[in-house]
């Protein structure tokens, strides 16, 4: 598929999903919604990519979805671009690799819904967050309702929600949203560095890690900790189990297959 709404590019196992619409703050309509699903496949398909990067070209991580589709949009063609998209979100985060948003600029409605699929969000010190929608008359349909409570919790969640309001990279920090924020004219090759440190590690230890965390997160403690305790098991079937255990003892860096 030949892309004209994103980029898309991979080098030394660490995969690149560029929005690529500048001019309209990258808006999520349904054509880069149907070529970040046909990306993903790529992703999911190529066992040498370990790391997913996903991020926007311009001002924007996405600026939401494309307002101008809504005017067409009744109840039912609204439920479909929205079950899509909640279909290529849960596609994101059953990804076996790490994948992180990198938020350059603004991740508002659907964008920041598509950055809060994905592990975790790095941001630039000049991006802003927020679910807007409410000031369009209608509410996040992307999973921002859910998404964002649970990272954030229930009261903070519908305070955005309700208002509408943005918050800068540091108070989204603060909150728990952003787990790291870059100043802008480095942001890129930080999000980077962590990422070739990602694409050197275990690739069973970490999907084992993403597993555990993801597929716990809805249980009891209980229930959650058995499932970690599999998981941890799970880890010694694999060659670097050891390898790790004796470069430490060897005092020597790992080398993960
Ligand atoms: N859908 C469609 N087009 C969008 C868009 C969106 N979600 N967000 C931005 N654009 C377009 C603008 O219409 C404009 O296009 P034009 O140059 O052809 O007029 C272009 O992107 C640049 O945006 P502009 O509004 O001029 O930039 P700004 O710096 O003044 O404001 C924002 C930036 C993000 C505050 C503003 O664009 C905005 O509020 N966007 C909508 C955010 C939103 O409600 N998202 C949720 C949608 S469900």
């Amino acid at each position: 598929m030949d892309y004209q709404t994103i980029l898309y590019d991979y080098e030394a196992g660490i995969a690149t999903i560029t929005f690529n619409r500048p001019d309209k703050l990258n808006a999520l309509n349904q054509e880069m919604l149907a070529e970040f699903e046909d990306a993903l496949e790529q992703v999911r398909q190529n066992p040498e990519i370990r790391v997913l990067l996903l991020t926007g070209a311009g001002r924007a991580f996405i600026a939401g979805a494309d307002i101008s589709e809504f005017l067409q949009f009744g109840p039912l063609e609204a439920r479909q671009f929205s079950a899509t998209a909640h279909e290529i979100g849960f596609g994101l985060s059953a990804l076996e690799i790490p994948v992180i948003a990198c938020v350059n600029g603004f991740a508002l409605g659907g964008g920041l819904e598509m950055a809060m699929a994905c592990d975790f969000i790095y941001a630039a010190d000049t991006a802003r967050l927020g679910q807007p929608e409410i000031n369009l008359g209608i509410i996040p349909g992307f999973g921002g309702t859910q998404r964002l409570s649970r990272l954030v919790g229930k009261g903070t969640a519908k305070e955005m929600i309700f208002t509408g309001r943005m918050v800068d990279a540091s108070e989204a920090k603060t909150l728990g949203l952003v787990a790291q924020v870059f100043p802008a004219d480095n942001f890129m090759a930080e999000c980077r560095k962590v990422a070739r440190s990602l694409a050197a590690k275990g690739r069973v230890s970490l999907s084992a890690a993403k597993q555990a965390v993801d597929r716990g997160f809805d249980l009891d403690l209980r229930n959650a900790c058995l499932l970690e305790v599999d998981a941890f098991a799970l880890c010694f079937a694999s060659p670097d189990a050891v390898e790790g255990a004796r470069a430490f003892l060897e005092k020597r860096p790992p080398n993960f297959g």
